[in-house]
């Protein structure tokens, strides 16, 4: 069962952070404002949707693997830094869910409008936060996987 988990939430992860890096690399490379209005027209929706299921699922298998592991423990013990990548990586999930709200609450109140400035700076910060504390958390993962 907990490798069917753990594969569920390596999958999550890979569609998730593989999203949000495609998403990033549009942004930067259609140049095209016509196009790049159009594209995130139709596929910003479409990819809000998507995305946040694929967050819900790393999540829950995240918990899931972390109770029955029994890692409640692990933030008690002093074991190499364990606790401390397990801390920050439950720290910075919750950092990018956030920004991942605050993301789709801007795009879904604006898509196909124009942006004020504020809307356009809380966009543009959320998703370059998305994406970097994505590469972060993902060096955390790798690291406490090792430490398991
Ligand atoms: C944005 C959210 C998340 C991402 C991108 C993510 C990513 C990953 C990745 C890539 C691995 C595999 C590491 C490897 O095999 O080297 C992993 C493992 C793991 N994740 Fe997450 N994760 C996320 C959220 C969570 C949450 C919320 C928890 C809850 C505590 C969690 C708990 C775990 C645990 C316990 C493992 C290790 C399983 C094992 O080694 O057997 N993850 N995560």
């Amino acid at each position: 069962m907990m490798d069917v988990i753990l594969y569920i939430h390596l999958l999550a992860a890979t569609v998730w952070i593989g999203g949000s890096v495609f998403l990033f690399a549009l942004g930067i490379f259609l140049r095209d404002k016509d196009a790049q209005k159009r594209v995130y027209f139709y596929v910003g929706p479409i990819y809000g949707y998507v995305e946040s299921v694929w967050l819900t699922i790393l999540i829950i298998t995240g918990l899931w693997m972390f109770f029955h592991m029994g890692l409640q423990n692990v933030f008690e013990s002093d074991v190499e830094r364990l606790p401390f990548l397990l801390k920050y990586k439950l720290i910075l999930v919750a950092l990018i869910t956030i920004a991942t709200i605050v993301h789709m609450y801007i795009a879904f109140k604006t898509n196909g409008k124009e942006r004020t400035k504020l809307q356009l700076l809380l966009s543009r910060a959320s998703s370059m936060a998305i994406f970097l504390l994505n590469l972060i958390i993902l060096w955390f993962a790798m690291q406490i996987r090792t430490l398991l």
